[in-house]
């Protein structure tokens, strides 16, 4: 099969921007016989480690023995410099969320769009608070901004309803959002206590560098933004969604669920009316039983259901999501711009 050249820069070179070139280096021979795309990672920049650039192709093994060893990569280059400069069609963008502004990721994929290359990005911080403009500037300048692992790993919550359910109207969105929450909160069910229940999410590595965001709610409640500008260009504030966090005093409430055979989880739940502007979105400790949907998502796992005019509800899940899942949605994103191209190609 013939293939096309796919140059590919990486900003931000963490957990998720390593487990994407792992799953590069793997799958590159196979997506280029399946797909007829030659994925080249041309760049990597970091925050503190450096960047490094080569318009043949970035040696990504050494990259990834350097970045493990926290060896620097290279001459420190701002990250809007680098993207407006580095020789790629996309740039995959996999900074920290900032939930209140998701501001550094924004100035990023802002420099990427103008300077005329597509997005895809895993960081729910600019989906929630910069859509609308970011969005106007792909179409403007005949790029893709793509963001499907920013909620809920890998799963194709995005896609689902932009390729598969066009106009479907969706209505409500109800999940289990945050891998951490599901973890503690079955922990304090079997009796741990709350510190043994964090240790337990921390051992699988899944925990933000302060447990308190996720257990708080607020991962939650900037995917549950995050989907409302997505779903219904309608915008809302991360510290209007309702939330109720987790804590030590939930445990005599866990125990007592499991022991009449039910499950507390964190629930979080988006609603909008056509005929309404509000959009009501909450983060809550819900009692659910067998009869729910979400019961037998225990653990890191994670499920998204969706009501509509036009359908019966319809429910995604991943059981036990990894690393690879999240990086498996960059390259669906990645992968979505290379075969359909941009009004420029
Ligand atoms: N981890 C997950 O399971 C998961 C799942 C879905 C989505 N996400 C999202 O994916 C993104 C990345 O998560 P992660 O877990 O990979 O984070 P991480 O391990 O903390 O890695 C972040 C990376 O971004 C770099 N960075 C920070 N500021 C930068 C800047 N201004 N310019 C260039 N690079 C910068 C960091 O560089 P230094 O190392 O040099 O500081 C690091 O390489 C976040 O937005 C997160 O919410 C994560």
């Amino acid at each position: 099969m013939q293939h096309r050249k796919l140059r590919l820069c990486l900003v931000g070179f963490g957990k998720v921007g390593r487990a994407f070139a792992e799953l590069i280096l793997r799958e590159h021979d196979r997506l280029q016989s399946e797909a007829g795309l030659d994925l080249v990672v041309t760049g990597i920049c970091t925050a503190r480690f450096g960047s490094v650039t080569n318009p043949l192709g970035v040696d990504l093994r050494r990259a990834l023995d350097r970045a493990n060893a926290e060896s620097p990569q290279g001459p420190f280059e701002e990250s809007t410099a680098f993207v407006a400069t580095c020789p790629a069609d996309i740039v995959v963008e996999t900074t920290p969320l900032e939930p209140f502004t998701g501001a550094v990721g924004i100035a990023i994929i802002r420099a990427a769009l103008t300077a005329g290359r597509s997005v895809a990005s895993a960081n729910k911080g600019p989906v929630a608070h910069g859509l609308r403009e970011l969005r106007k500037l792909a179409g403007r300048q005949g790029l893709q901004y793509r963001y499907e692992s920013a909620v809920a790993d890998g799963m194709p919550v995005f896609n689902l309803i932009e390729r598969t359910l066009p106009c479907a109207s969706v209505t409500a969105v109800t999940g289990l959002l945050n891998s951490t929450s599901g973890v503690v909160l079955d922990a304090l069910s079997e009796g741990r206590n709350f510190s043994e229940a964090i240790r337990r999410a921390e051992a699988l590595g899944i925990v933000e560098d302060d447990p308190q965001y996720d257990l708080d709610g607020w991962d939650a409640a900037v995917k549950l933004c995050a989907m409302s500008a997505a779903l219904w260009d309608k915008p809302i504030h991360v510290e209007d969604v309702k939330r109720t966090p987790i804590s030590e005093v939930l445990a005599p409430e866990a125990i007592d669920a499991r022991a009449h055979g039910n499950r507390l989880v964190s629930l979080a739940t988006l609603q909008s009316k056509p005929s309404d502007q509000v959009v009501r979105a909450a983060v809550e400790i819900c009692e659910i039983g067998p009869e729910s949907v979400f019961f037998a998502l225990t653990g890191t796992s994670l499920g998204v259901r969706f009501e509509s005019s036009l359908l019966q509800p319809i429910t995604i899940s991943c059981s036990e999501p990894r690393l690879a899942d999240t990086a498996y949605g960059l390259l669906a994103d990645v992968l979505h711009i290379g075969l359909e191209g941009s009004s420029r190609t």
